[in-house]
């Protein structure tokens, strides 16, 4: 399958973040298109599409923006998650740092679709480069009449602030987010209501990711033909993939849904020389790991979903046979007990004591009744938590013990890690 450089195609050009650099590649073609069409026949163009949410749970965007009501008083928001922090995930900040313009398009497309004359992207506070970076886009789009006031004398309005959250993990799930925006402390809402009917301030509020909005103006410019042309019936179109860890080059790929690890490798130049793949994530360390028996897996929603993980946000993180599984599996959990919000009791107690019973088997300690808590404490977690964040953490522990149940024994049948830990230099 070849690769499909839409997102990405320009990203090497001197000055690609430029108005002017923007322009040269059609920008903003697609919203002058969009402002001579119905709010509503945008919408459907991007549920014919078929896109789907780019952000991990690839729900149909348009069929999202299609659920906003029209028959209400109340203001309609249009909120871009740009708090990427999925431990592998790195698609949105280099998207946003080397073409910011392609997402402020999106967000002003997407914005007049679902009739909302106001827009946050919600961006993580510490990457203040990317934060400059679309300050000026933003400044840059208003001066040329595409942000403000009658844009391009269409009478539609829209402002754009972009907001720097403050660096929680959990900012990062679509309802903790609008109580950040809101000026509270970040924590999951229920879900129902849904933010589609009450979101931000308790009104209608469409949260997408970056990549998603940053797909508009293609599909826009290019028609659904062409975007349906790549990927697969289910899971039509490109998509970031990126590739971390132990391989020859690792970066962003930009394929149609549907390619497999393999064929990525081949454009990646294989694992780095001399080693083999023993495990990998298809959608960030949240996704159930895969081993070197699923290198020809569809990369898309449905395939991997048949082979037992999620797609996730594509990123592939690859490890080679250096690595211990158990000493990844730990530092991810110390992750999410790191980052768990304290709202839920499986989620707070049970990543605590799964970081417990994972250094003691690290560090050589423990017995067989500590891979049963284990499982036990993440059955508990899985399903059962408030929000994704807590089968985040439980996934990785599962699908480890699935596949490399023997490597956790040997660490304590021989009393410490069999692997030497300055081998391993992914995770020292
Ligand atoms: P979800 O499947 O619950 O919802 C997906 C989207 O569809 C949401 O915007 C939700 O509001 C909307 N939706 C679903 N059902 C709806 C309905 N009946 N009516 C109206 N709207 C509806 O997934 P969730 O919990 O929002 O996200 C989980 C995903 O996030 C995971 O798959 C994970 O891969 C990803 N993730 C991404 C991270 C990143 O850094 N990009 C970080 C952590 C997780
Ligand atoms: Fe908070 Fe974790 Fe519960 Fe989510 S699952 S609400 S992060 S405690």
């Amino acid at each position: 399958m070849p690769l499909t450089p839409v997102l990405s195609r320009y990203w090497d050009d001197p000055q690609s973040w430029t108005l002017d650099t923007y322009h040269r590649h059609d920008g903003y073609e697609a919203l002058r298109k969009a402002l001579k069409m119905q709010p509503d026949e945008v919408i459907d163009t991007i549920k014919d599409s078929g896109l789907r949410g780019r952000g991990g749970a690839g729900f149909p965007t348009g069929v999202k923006w299609g659920f906003i009501p029209q028959d209400d008083a109340k203001p309609h928001y249009l909120v871009v998650n740009a708090d990427e922090s999925e431990p592998g995930t790195c698609k949105d900040i280099p998207l946003m740092l080397a073409t910011p313009h392609a997402l402020v398009e999106g967000v002003i497309i997407a914005a007049y679709a679902i009739r909302s004359s106001h827009a946050f992207i919600y961006l993580r506070g510490e990457v203040v480069p990317v934060l400059r970076r679309l300050q000026a886009a933003v400044s840059e789009a208003h001066a040329a009449g595409y942000l403000g006031r009658n844009i391009l004398g269409s009478g539609y309005d829209l402002d754009l602030v972009v907001h720097a959250g403050a660096g929680a993990y959990i900012c990062g799930e679509e309802t903790a987010q609008l109580d950040s925006l809101e000026g509270r402390r970040g924590q999951p809402r229920l879900r129902p209501p849904f933010p589609a009917v009450a979101g931000l301030y308790a009104c209608p509020t469409v949260v997408n990711n970056v990549e998603s909005i940053a797909s508009v103006p293609p599909i826009l410019r290019n028609g659904i033909e062409w975007f349906r042309s790549m990927g697969t019936e289910k899971s039509p179109g490109f998509t970031l993939y990126s590739l971390s860890g132990h391989v020859t080059r690792p970066g962003q790929y930009e394929a149609p849904l549907g390619i497999t690890l393999r064929e990525l490798l081949e454009y990646a130049g294989g694992m780095r020389a001399g080693h083999q793949l023993k495990f990998w994530t298809p959608g960030g360390s949240s996704t159930p790991m895969f081993t070197d028996e699923h290198l020809d897996v569809p990369l898309d929603y449905e395939g991997v979903g048949a082979a037992g993980s999620m797609l996730g946000t594509k990123a592939l993180q690859l490890f080679d046979e250096t690595t211990c599984v158990v000493r990844a599996v730990l530092r991810w959990t110390e992750f999410y007990a790191h980052e768990s919000c304290g709202k839920c009791t499986p989620c707070r107690e049970g990543t605590y004591w799964l970081v417990q019973i994972l250094q003691r088997l690290e560090s050589g300690g423990g017995s067989e009744s500590d891979l049963e808590k284990l499982l036990d404490i993440s059955d508990s977690i899985l399903g059962k938590s408030f929000c994704a964040l807590g089968d985040g953490a439980a996934s990785p522990i599962m699908s480890s013990l699935k596949y490399f149940r023997d490597e956790y024994v040997a660490h304590f049948e021989q009393g410490g890690c069999p692997f030497d830990p300055h081998q391993s230099t992914l995770m020292a």
